[in-house]
């Protein structure tokens, strides 16, 4: 098999895997036996270089115009492939915090990058600005994120033990000009972290 086919093979079983999972709920029952580093991003997938956040609509994302208070959802690592840059395991919340957490500051405490895929039972979660919330919320089950940690404090995430109550972030960096970057990410739980697992704090 050519090495154009053996990816292209690769990627199909991956597209797989995530469609049975998202299929049958029932299969995270069996979630401690999958071998999930065959099926996750991880560091031989990843590009090692430090890559620019690009947001939605391809821009890069800036310090001077990327809102207070605000999320937008950002593909990492992102391979060019379109099927494989929509698989939930690679969508990060981008967030800038609100003013009372430092989201004011023009250098990388101001903003977060967490995996988008929820620690209880693998849904997809999203910062809610308003007034009252102005945190990660899952529509499943109520788990609530803490926006400037990451870790759970509400719902059936917050009472799962370390290090799946706290999610995997990636480590952003700006430049002198605004511009943000995120720095070649090492999945373990006790760095960046593993996603849909957790990490250490
Ligand atoms: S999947 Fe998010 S709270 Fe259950």
């Amino acid at each position: 098999m050519s090495e154009a086919e053996t990816k292209k093979s690769e990627g199909l079983s991956r597209r797989d895997f995530l469609r049975l999972m998202g299929a049958a709920g029932t299969g995270l029952a069996f979630a401690p036996f999958i071998p999930f580093g065959d099926y996750m991003p991880n560091p031989n997938q990843a590009s090692l270089e430090k890559v620019p956040v690009i947001l939605p609509d391809g821009s890069h994302a800036n310090l001077n115009s990327y809102e207070i208070n605000s999320a937008q959802v950002i593909t990492y690592p992102a391979t060019g492939d379109a099927a494989l840059d929509a698989e939930a395991f690679r969508k990060w919340q981008f967030i800038r915090l609100p003013e009372e957490l430092g989201g004011g500051k023009s250098d990388a405490t101001s903003i977060r990058a967490y995996s988008m895929i929820c620690l209880h039972l693998w849904c997809l979660w999203k910062y809610w600005p308003d007034d009252g919330r102005k945190r990660g919320e899952c529509p499943c089950h109520g788990s609530m994120y803490d926006p400037l940690t990451g870790t759970a404090f509400v719902g059936p995430a917050s009472l799962q033990a370390a290090p799946s109550d706290t999610l995997p972030e990636l480590t952003l960096e700006v430049d002198s000009d605004g511009f943000v970057y995120i720095l070649p990410p090492k999945f373990d739980a006790n760095s960046n972290g593993v996603i849909g697992y957790g990490r250490f704090t």
